[in-house]
């Protein structure tokens, strides 16, 4: 039987995590499910674990789910810990995107000026994370989902040694689901090919006869129901450009490939309702209200308004692969490995793999056109700078990730809104 140990328990994501278990319980069975957060989210763990706690009651199966603030407690002798803290909450998030936009830069969760700090605030805790890891569970496979997942998963691996650890993110799960749809044929009959960097990585997708359908897909792509996640605002792509490139981008290529449109869709937004993290505030809000009613024992609909909807599809199903040892096909971030041949192999990539008991075997991409190369070499050369500045507390490799952002201006503003940044999070950024 499998403990499941699940830090920052408290996110309103812990009902698509427990249906996501209960789906897979005949291949994964679990006995224990720890749920552990800090006093910041003690209420939010309370409401949520109890919920968890009757989707467990309303199912056939016997799981117990523990709350807890003490983390050291819950991670004696687990299987997986899987991780979905954001530290310094929404309220963190909301000054990530304010700030930057102030300055006319776009503000974004994972993007830009907002993803650099939220790697600065969240690379020092997966450390610490880690640390109490090799003392408690020392076998124990580390499924991370905290954001920016692609820089986080980076962090664990290569500079805080732990190697039994996946990176996630719903933004393939999407595609996935989507697509199929959209051609009229079932995921089975498709082969995908992935590649690229967390929020940054292109895919292929071909039918049984080895047909390419990506030329198809591409004018889809700007339809509703695309495969987009609901947090990107979806500028359209311009045809021509991918269907010279004859890749697909992801949800994310958005903020780059149409930077304009995009920034002037977020300042419309704060202008009008907030930024994103002010809005989801506010479905968290209404989200707890329901999870509060005692007669609820599901997942509700309106979990599917936030950006991170289908989840558990990756997290549960990548448990469920190591566990049974299925060679399953997954996206996740791994170690490249030569998968893509322009990057260095002890570099974190997101890419088509295969999942079993001894984690992620990337496919070989192979190499890059001279275009997506430069990117990709770029925005790799950007997160490494983000995470050793993580690491260091170091001023000017903060400024030099902020120089190599695509998405940060290199103007007079540049370094005002660094600042501004540095000290508005100060509490949670004590290497700096
Ligand atoms: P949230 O604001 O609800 O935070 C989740 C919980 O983490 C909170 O209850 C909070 O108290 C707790 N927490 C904060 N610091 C902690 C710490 N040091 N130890 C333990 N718990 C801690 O966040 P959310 O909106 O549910 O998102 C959770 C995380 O998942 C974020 O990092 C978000 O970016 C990420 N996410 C990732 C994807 C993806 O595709 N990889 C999709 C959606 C969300
Ligand atoms: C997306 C991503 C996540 C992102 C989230 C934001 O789909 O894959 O990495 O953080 O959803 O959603 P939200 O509802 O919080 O804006
Ligand atoms: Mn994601």
């Amino acid at each position: 039987p499998v403990k499941i140990v699940t830090i920052g328990g408290g996110s309103s994501y812990t009902p698509e995590l427990m249906e996501g278990f209960i789906k897979r319980y005949q291949d994964l069975p679990i006995r224990e499910i720890w749920l552990v957060d800090i006093e910041d989210g003690k209420e939010k763990l309370e409401i949520v674990g109890a919920l968890a706690q009757r989707m467990w009651d309303a199912s056939p199966y016997d799981v117990k789910v523990h709350l807890t603030l003490d983390r050291r407690e819950a991670l004696k002798d687990a299987d997986f810990v899987t991780t979905q803290f954001r530290v310094g909450l929404l309220d963190a998030r909301i000054k990530d995107e304010r700030i930057p936009l102030l300055h006319g830069m776009l503000g974004q969760e994972t993007n830009g000026a907002g993803g650099i700090f939220k790697a600065f605030r969240t690379i020092p805790v997966i450390g610490q994370i880690i640390e109490d890891m090799k003392e408690l569970c020392p076998n124990a496979w580390l499924i991370n989902f905290t954001n920016p997942s692609g820089m986080v998963t980076e962090a664990a691996i290569k500079h805080f040694g732990w190697e039994r650890c996946i990176g996630l993110c719903n933004v393939p799960t999407i595609s996935m689901m989507a697509e199929p749809r959209l051609l009229g044929k079932d995921l089975s009959e498709l082969t995908y090919r992935f590649a690229g960097l967390n929020h940054f990585h292109w895919h292929k997708v071909y039918d049984r006869d080895g047909k390419d359908l990506t030329p198809e897909l591409i004018d889809h792509i700007n339809e509703a129901g695309g495969g987009t996640p609901v947090n990107i605002y979806q500028a359209p792509f311009p045809l021509e450009l991918l269907h010279s490139m004859n890749l697909l981008p992801c949800g994310y290529h958005r903020y780059y490939y149409q930077k304009q449109a995009m920034l002037d869709h977020a300042l419309e937004e704060f202008r009008q309702g907030g930024t994103r993290a002010e809005q989801v505030k506010q479905t968290e809000k209404e989200l707890f209200e329901l999870y509060k009613n005692p007669q609820l024992h599901e997942k509700p609909v309106q979990l599917s308004k936030r950006g991170g909807a289908y989840y558990s599809d990756a997290a549960c199903e990548c448990i469920r692969a190591i566990y049974s040892n299925s060679r399953t096909h997954m996206v996740v971030s791994t170690r490249n490995n030569g998968a893509i041949s322009c990057l260095d192999d002890d570099s974190i990539v997101e890419v088509s793999s295969l999942i079993s008991a001894t984690g992620a075997q990337p496919l070989a991409w192979g190499p890059m056109p001279s275009a997506e190369k430069g990117w990709l070499q770029m925005m790799k050369a950007m997160e490494e700078c983000t995470i050793q500045a993580a690491l260091t507390g170091d001023y000017g490799l903060a400024l030099e990730a902020f120089v190599l952002n695509p998405l940060v201006e290199n103007n007079a503003e540049t370094q005002r809104v660094l600042d501004e940044l540095l000290v508005a999070h100060e509490k949670y950024l004590p290497q700096f």
